[in-house]
């Protein structure tokens, strides 16, 4: 129930003006009202009754949920209650991982056993890599690891049994463990490099980062401040409540469908230049900006609406994003030990006209947490084409904590939205021949 500090009745009076009747509904926590609420509004008895039309789900709230809290007005992002700022800082992403799926941060015994289980799943069946085999060798990588997902779902027909617990859990610690093994090999067959199976005394992001870069039989050990850095990438990415994937990732096991199929498809909503694949993007647009003293004309493009300036902007932020400005924390760190990515300056600068500018101040456009991650991402030797894939890794624990969510919610069924039909009206087939 929403709280405004005084005994006024939670409900919401609607007159409808065709009848002049009143209708009374309640007003829920949050300050939502039920869109089947609106069903008994009708002209006559036999209409359907009143729906709300929100292309684009710009309004509604399609969930309860206890995973994330976002303010966007304030910047704020919190996981299970504990502010970002703060798992960044003093988190592994595995307690992280453990938190966002089960609830609560993993005592020492539990983050113990959650370890070693994603750490023996790692490896995937060899008949994988001859699925990824069969790839040119320019494929984009998101489009191989998205296949790969897909194609897992043929080796667990068990992870079908979604209302199974405990099944459950083991498809989600295999896909946890797996995604890094997938993205490696997707890396190293775009490199034209032999894979690197999975070493398994190295934490998560060092063995995802040796089965990436390690040439020949040398011991490849990463650098401790490159691990970290990735380590809090992970964190900042792992979840963000009801955004384009996460809702592909609900939409689809809302069916009932195994997790690997539904992550395939949270994995394609990702990969679009306005969600996950604006990192990519991003890079893109600084390497064609070219230099700081392009920066004006390119953001008077922007203006004309011309350019979309990747990498700013959110759904839900209308303050900066908080994960923006760990990252850029995170930035110095890493050029610290890579040397100063050049795009960086053309980057700082767009921020810097961007945020006095009056088209961006009154949109409340600020950069959001791919403006800088990819700059990170390229001093680490990563190619462009793997930074949705950087995304995705992670994020497959918020879509898996999204997934379980929606499955043990009694409210939730099968998603299916409505719509208001505008075409032609009921018409006789015409033969081809009579066809004008
Ligand atoms: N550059 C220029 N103008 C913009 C931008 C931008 N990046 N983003 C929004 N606008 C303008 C937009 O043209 C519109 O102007 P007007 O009112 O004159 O029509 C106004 O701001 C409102 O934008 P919108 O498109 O209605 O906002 P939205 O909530 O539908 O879109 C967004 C959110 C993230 C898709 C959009 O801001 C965008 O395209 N940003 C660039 C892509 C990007 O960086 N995506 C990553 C998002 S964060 C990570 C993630 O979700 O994966």
């Amino acid at each position: 129930m929403a709280d405004n500090g005084n005994d006024a009745k939670q409900t919401l009076t609607i007159r409808d003006n065709r009848t002049g009747r009143e209708y009374e509904v309640e007003i829920h926590e949050g300050d939502v009202i039920r869109a089947m609420d609106l069903r008994q509004i009708k002209v006559n008895e036999d209409d359907f009754g009143m729906m709300s039309y929100d292309p684009a789900f710009t309004n509604t709230v399609s969930t309860r949920s206890t995973i994330t809290f976002i303010d966007g007005g304030k910047g704020i992002l919190r996981y299970r209650g504990y502010p970002i700022e703060q798992l960044a800082e003093r988190a592994t992403f595995l307690e992280v991982a453990y938190l966002l799926l089960k609830g609560e941060l993993p005592t020492e015994s539990e983050l113990e056993s959650f370890v070693r289980d994603v750490t023996l799943h790692t490896y995937v069946h060899e008949n994988i890599r001859t699925v990824l085999d069969g790839f040119r060798y320019d494929a984009h990588a998101m489009g191989m690891l998205i296949s790969a997902v897909a194609a897992l779902s043929t080796f667990y027909p068990e992870g079908k049994q979604i209302r199974d617990p405990e099944v459950r859990w083991e498809q989600i610690v295999r896909l946890v463990a797996k995604m890094p093994t997938l993205a490696a090999f997707a890396y190293r067959h775009h490199r034209g490099l032999p894979v690197v199976y999975p070493e398994n005394e190295l934490s998560y992001t060092a063995n995802f980062l040796n089965m990436l870069f390690r040439i020949g039989g040398k011991g490849y050990r990463p650098n401790p401040v490159l691990e970290r850095a990735l380590e809090v990438l992970f964190i900042l990415h792992a979840d963000h409540e009801q955004n384009c994937s996460a809702t592909a990732m609900r939409v689809v096991g809302s069916s009932e469908a195994d997790p690997y199929s539904g992550l395939a498809a949270a994995m394609a909503a990702l990969y679009g230049p306005l969600h996950g694949g604006a990192n990519e993007a991003v890079l893109r647009m600084l390497q064609r900006i070219g230099s700081v003293e392009n920066v004006p004309a390119f953001l008077e493009r922007v203006k004309a609406k011309e350019e979309r300036l990747m990498g700013f902007g959110h759904r839900v932020y209308k303050a900066y994003d908080p994960r923006a400005s760990i990252i850029k924390r995170t930035a110095d760190q890493v050029f610290e030990v890579t040397g100063r990515n050049p795009l960086l300056d053309i980057a700082l600068e767009l921020e810097r006209i961007a945020l006095e500018e009056e088209y961006f101040v009154s949109r409340n456009l600020y950069p959001n947490v791919d403006f800088y991650s990819g700059l990170i991402y390229q001093a680490m030797g990563f190619p462009v084409e793997m930074f949705p894939v950087l995304f995705a890794i992670p994020r497959t624990v918020g879509w898996l904590a999204q997934w379980q969510e929606m499955l043990e919610d009694p409210e939730q069924k099968i998603a299916r939205p409505r719509q208001v039909y505008v075409g032609a009206d009921q018409r006789d087939f015409v033969p081809i021949e009579q066809r004008g």
